[in-house]
């Protein structure tokens, strides 16, 4: 099988473009498994489906018709024929993931999925539990953390640069709120694997923190 690194860790703590930048260095497949939550998600917001029903979730997870392209580098998702990059990043559908990933049914319907992503050469796999359950098996785990004022920071500034205001204060409890639900829910809550390595990035650069990724990949 082809090699895989994961990258687990909390919302904001620079794991997508981590794994971005190491795909791209790599020359390795992406999986940015949250893209497929939120895509889920979406889809259940669209069709009002109530998100505290478990069943009715379950089955749409099954039948989601989700796909990756890429154009000029850069993944684009596509939920049933549609274009739903952007939609997919608002922090409505993000808070939505959480609930619709808390479901045990969703998250087996989607375990096959992620899984079909290994290609040659590798891949690099970012998420919350890639490398507690999706893939156990891989060679380098990374588990990155950044504290949470520094998440929100982070959040606050690419907000920012996108023209969105924001208080600081509001990301910081929405930081808040989305780890305590990853965290504490019962099905593949947030945590590293036994065998990963923990970086904390807070005051770290993102060319730091690549550069120390690559070096434990080359070790
Ligand atoms: O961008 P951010 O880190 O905030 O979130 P994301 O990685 O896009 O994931 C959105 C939500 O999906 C998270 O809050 C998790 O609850 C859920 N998720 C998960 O349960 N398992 C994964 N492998 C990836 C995401």
């Amino acid at each position: 099988l082809p090699p895989v690194v994961t990258i687990d860790g909390p919302s904001g703590s620079g794991k997508g473009t981590i794994a971005k930048l190491l795909a791209d260095r790599l020359d390795f497949v992406l999986l940015d498994s949250g893209a497929l939550y939120r895509a889920a998600a979406l889809a259940a917001l669209n069709k009002e489906v109530d998100l505290s029903n478990d069943k009715l979730l379950t089955r749409l997870a099954k039948d989601l018709d989700v796909s990756f392209t890429l154009d000029v580098g850069q993944v684009q998702v596509w939920l049933e024929g549609c274009d739903v990059t952007a939609d997919i990043r608002m922090e409505r559908v993000g808070m939505a993931a959480s609930k619709v990933a808390a479901i045990p049914g969703v998250r087996a319907a989607l375990l096959q999925r992620q899984r079909d992503f290994r290609e040659a050469p590798g891949l690099v796999a970012d998420g919350r539990d890639m490398g507690t359950t999706v893939f156990p098996d891989a060679p380098v785990k990374i588990y990155l953390t950044a504290s949470a004022e520094e998440r929100a920071r982070r959040r606050f500034t690419q907000l920012r640069e996108r023209g969105v205001s924001v208080s600081l204060r509001d990301l910081l409890e929405d930081i808040r709120a989305r780890d305590a639900q990853d965290m504490d829910r019962a099905a593949s809550p947030l945590a590293p694997a036994e065998d990963a390595v923990e970086l904390d990035s807070t005051g770290v650069g993102i060319d730091e923190v690549l550069q120390r990724v690559l070096l434990l990949v080359r070790d």
